[in-house]
């Protein structure tokens, strides 16, 4: 075997290594790693995933990155890059707009991985309304308290805390701007994604409106948050527009759906200048059906080997397992796969051979052939030492 340790050394315990030990130095380096206690490993999220549905609980954080340091970026005490396009919203209501979307990029403190980018881009809009417009044709009287009067509507009321609405809010203006929003914005996702997209909301928290909801869509086995909407506070509206208003207001961002529309694996690929990625999405109509295809993954490089197995093995008893691990010792990380693609008797001499094919791939780079051509070489050298046989 290609091990001489003597003894073993795991955890601060010596273990004496004996006939059986077939453990190889890279097979204990990968002990202790905590690949699934480790933030950033995909392992790491699947294992809170299923932690988080055992324990699962629906209370949601009161908490949004309008300004906090933590998950802003500040030019200094007094200016920071804007976190959302709500930023916008009083100054545009002042200028005396009523109806209007806002787009532009915006800057977080973020987690960092294939859906996450420090700067990204989103659409807010804010629709208001007075009370002619909004009780022109209402749907549905069974939402309405008793009291509503049809003759005689009324956005505004003075009533006691609720968590439904806004205390300034009748019940009836409330609920006839959930069911215009709601309807606004799954009409958005169905132009989209197409009718037959499965959505949900969910009840959110944000500081400007209230009620607030997110949408989710059930995109590839996952519910998608999409957006943030609500119904904008009152406070707002009348410190910046008309006060005989109610308004409601989303803020979706573009790179979510761009991912999920045309399947775009990384949100870096947005920043990309490559021809080869913008070109998928050049002179194309709207709502051509575009699924991106990866146009660089480092390539790999196969190079095989063939040996001449001494005497007493046999293609049947020459243990795969031994060579595979001594290709990994050897070869380390850049071996991606070892394929068994050959065995052979010659038929005179009666000799056993084996053929493998080994696939080197770096992830972080092009391997170049050379570099490969000099591990393999140590790698046929190796199965010599360790087994014996003979390169052909
Ligand atoms: N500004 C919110 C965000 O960035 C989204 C939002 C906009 C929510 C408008 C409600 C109303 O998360």
């Amino acid at each position: 075997a290609p091990n001489a340790i003597a003894t073993i050394k795991l955890n601060n315990k010596e273990y004496v290594t004996d006939d059986y030990t077939n453990v190889t130095p890279k097979i204990l380096s990968y002990l202790n790693r905590n690949l699934h206690l480790k933030k950033d490993n995909p392992l790491s999220l699947v294992r809170q995933r299923i932690v988080n549905y055992f324990y699962s609980s629906f209370t949601h954080r009161e908490n949004h990155p309008s300004r906090t340091k933590s998950d802003c970026y500040y030019i200094n005490r007094k200016t920071l890059l804007r976190a959302h396009m709500t930023a916008h919203q009083s100054e545009l209501l002042r200028s005396g707009l009523d109806n209007f979307l806002m787009i532009g990029d915006v800057y977080r403190r973020d987690e960092i991985d294939s859906t996450h980018f420090p700067v990204f881009h989103q659409i807010d809009a804010v629709r208001s309304q007075r009370k002619e417009q909004l009780f022109q044709d209402f749907p549905d009287l069974e939402l309405f308290e008793p009291t509503f009067d049809p003759q005689n509507p009324h956005i505004f009321t003075n009533s006691i805390k609720d968590p439904n609405k806004q205390s300034c809010h009748t019940l009836e203006a409330t609920k006839l701007m959930e069911a215009q929003l709601k309807n606004h914005l799954i009409g958005l996702v169905q132009t989209l994604f197409g009718d037959n997209i499965k959505h949900r909301w969910v009840e959110a928290y944000f500081p400007f409106t209230h009620p607030s909801w997110e949408l989710e869509i059930f995109y590839e086995n996952n519910w998608l948050e999409v957006l943030g909407c609500g119904i904008v506070r009152n406070e707002i509206l009348a410190n910046a527009g008309p006060n005989n208003t109610i308004a409601y207001a989303f803020g979706l961002g573009l790179e979510r759906i761009a991912m999920a529309l045309y399947k775009i694996p990384d949100i870096r690929l947005m920043w990309s200048k490559d021809s080869g990625f913008l070109s998928q999405f050049e002179d194309k109509a709207l709502n051509e059906r575009i699924t991106y295809k990866p146009v660089s993954s480092y390539p790999q490089c196969v190079n095989d080997i063939s040996f001449w197995l001494p005497p007493n093995l046999t293609i049947d008893t020459f243990t795969s397992n031994d060579f595979y691990d001594l290709v990994r010792d050897v070869g380390g990380d850049i071996i991606e796969q070892v394929k068994l693609k050959d065995k052979f008797v010659h038929p005179k001499s009666k000799k056993h051979s084996l053929c493998y094919s080994i696939i080197y791939r770096h992830l972080e780079r092009t391997l170049k052939q050379a570099e490969v051509n000099e591990v393999h070489k140590e790698i046929e050298k190796a199965a010599v030492k360790a087994f014996n046989v003979i390169i052909r």
